[in-house]
């Protein structure tokens, strides 16, 4: 795993010379945030070798390097999912290769259930920490070049940054909830009797992606901020059934308000 990396690595070194300081990776109908970047290279996943490529609808599968702000940033577009077959290893790699480019700190975003009763449609909620229901990404042999065998995950998501996301938030007069995100393997929805187990063991939004890519940045170092849109009630505590169209159709509202988030919170980390 750690030469696929290296060899996706150059690959994608061949192609971009760019040394971006934040990464960002938009989740389930969120793609359109990458439009806040004045874009300088786009490199679909296809033309990096190893790299594993998407497949869900509503995902292009790319990176934009450009700037934000005058902030260098490197953008996800199209996330790797464990539930499209890919191991928990492949799925974070990615995640590592914006690393390996120079990403100092990465804000992850994705859609997800809400399961706490405050958490409605349309809202977004910062993770204050997570429980994952998919095997480690670091499972398998270690290269201590990356990271311990047994990283400390006491503040997976970083105080600092949670801190200026509060900020941010204030300042662009947005309610920015927070609550512990559960990642299930998907990529069917939750059963109703599932989210009241999630609920039991302390979970706020469930979804299918970020923990892991969170163990895999945090065992390289890197902080991380986590931002959660709730496209719908979690299974059981809304109206009807779940759909992933609709889960992108929720997004598209919100868009406006999560860019003009990430935008105040890229130039207020940048600034630290
Ligand atoms: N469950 C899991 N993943 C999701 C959900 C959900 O309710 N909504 C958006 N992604």
């Amino acid at each position: 795993m750690w030469k696929r990396v290296e060899k996706a690595y150059s690959s994608l070194k061949m192609r971009v010379d760019f040394k971006p300081q934040i990464g960002l990776v938009l989740g389930s109908g969120l793609g359109a945030v990458a439009e806040q970047i004045e874009s300088v290279y786009s490199v679909p996943f296809e033309n990096i070798q190893g790299m594993p490529t998407s497949t869900v609808q509503g995902h292009s599968g790319r990176f934009v390097f450009g700037y934000i702000n005058r902030v260098p940033v490197v953008v996800m577009q199209g996330r790797v999912h464990y539930y499209e077959g890919y191991t928990p290893q492949e799925a974070v790699l990615p995640i590592r290769l914006m690393i390996r480019m120079g990403v100092k700190a990465l804000i992850l975003t994705n859609a997800s259930g809400g399961i706490r009763e405050d958490l409605d449609t349309g809202d977004l909620m910062m993770i204050t920490d997570h429980i994952s229901l998919v095997p480690s990404p670091l499972i398998g042999k270690n290269d201590p070049s990356y990271g311990d065998r047994f990283p400390d995950m006491s503040e997976a998501y970083d105080p600092a940054l949670r801190e200026t996301a509060r900020a941010a938030a204030k300042k662009v007069g947005l309610d920015l909830k927070e609550g512990v995100y559960i990642q299930f393997p998907g990529p069917n929805f939750e059963t109703p009797a599932e989210v009241r187990m999630a609920r039991a063991m302390g979970a706020d939004a469930v979804g299918m992606s970020t923990a892991i890519e969170t163990i895999a940045a945090v065992h390289m170092g890197i902080k991380v901020l986590g931002l959660s849109f709730i496209s719908n009630k979690a299974c059981g505590l809304g109206n009807g059934k779940l759909s992933h169209l609709d889960v992108q159709k929720e997004s598209r509202a919100v868009i406006g308000k999560m860019s003009e988030l990430i935008r105040e919170i890229v130039v207020l980390a940048s600034n630290k």
